[in-house]
């Protein structure tokens, strides 16, 4: 039997080849958790701040202009090349890249006084160490903010949210449900706030092409969903073309 690389690998391989998307993609380039961080941000001005699994670099771009320094920290070399290209484009010269995961930050303890990080704990293999070391790196008087999708509290959604959301990309974990995001945070040593919820429209088309999902899974989505409980495909605003709405969430965590 040939051995598949680890999750970690697979993430990389994931999302190196799509990181112009990821630059480029509306649903990452703006929203309402973007402009929370860069309230956060304007109000704490770091003098360093870490944006753990930065992707396409938007945290860091609107985190740059109230900090010191920003560090762009992902696994994927192919991404922090586009965020350094990115920010070169809009003279952000504070911005700084590194390479690493989560799990393991290669940075001195309390080093930070702004950690940030959206949409990327549903792809740690191990959110609890990912937590942690975000917890380990924030100085005492920092601030964390973390941004994701989210499950609902209902068993029967989450399941079914779960299950389209492997099939688009198979590097997916978990969303996590926000009364789980606040044991995790707790567990690390955090003190979270209350989770701020939202809703947001996943465009069918543009969400399985920024992921390259195989046919074959994109056709057993529309297969699930069409089987989807009315109860289900209510909540998720299933339209015709495959398009849903999701839960997202924010939430603030001091040290
Ligand atoms: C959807 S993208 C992030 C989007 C970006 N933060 C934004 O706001 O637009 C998810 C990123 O998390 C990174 N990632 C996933 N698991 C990681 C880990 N364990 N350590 C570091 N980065 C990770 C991936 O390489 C990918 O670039």
């Amino acid at each position: 039997m040939t051995l598949k690389p680890t999750h970690d690998l697979h993430v990389t391989s994931q999302f190196g080849p799509r990181a112009a998307s990821y630059v480029t993609s509306a649903v990452h380039a703006s929203g309402e958790d973007l402009t929370e961080i860069a309230v956060l941000a304007e109000q704490r001005k770091p003098q360093r701040a870490l944006d753990l699994g930065c992707g396409g670099g938007h945290v860091s771009f609107h985190v740059a202009p109230f900090a010191g320094e920003v560090t762009a920290y992902d696994l994927s070399a192919g991404m922090l090349s586009a965020v350094k290209a990115e920010a070169v484009k809009r003279r952000l010269n504070n911005i700084i890249t590194r390479r690493g995961s989560v799990e393991r930050i290669d940075s001195d303890d309390a080093r930070y006084d702004f950690v940030a990080s959206r949409y990327s704990a549903h792809h740690w293999h191990n959110i609890a160490a990912g937590l942690s070391e975000a917890r380990r790196v924030l100085t005492p008087n920092g601030i964390a903010i973390f941004a994701d999708a989210v499950a609902p509290e209902v068993p029967l959604l989450d399941t079914h949210l779960q299950a389209i959301e492997l099939l688009r990309d198979s590097s997916h974990v978990r969303d996590y449900a926000p009364s789980e995001w606040v044991e995790f945070l707790k567990a690390a040593g955090f003190k979270p706030g209350a989770p701020k919820l939202r809703r947001i429209r996943m465009e069918f088309a543009s969400w399985v092409t920024r992921m390259a999902t195989p046919e074959v899974n994109i056709k057993a989505i529309r297969a699930l969903q069409s089987t989807m409980p009315r109860d289900v495909a209510d909540y998720f605003e299933l339209e015709a073309d495959g398009s849903f709405t999701i839960d997202a969430m924010t939430i603030e965590a001091a040290p």
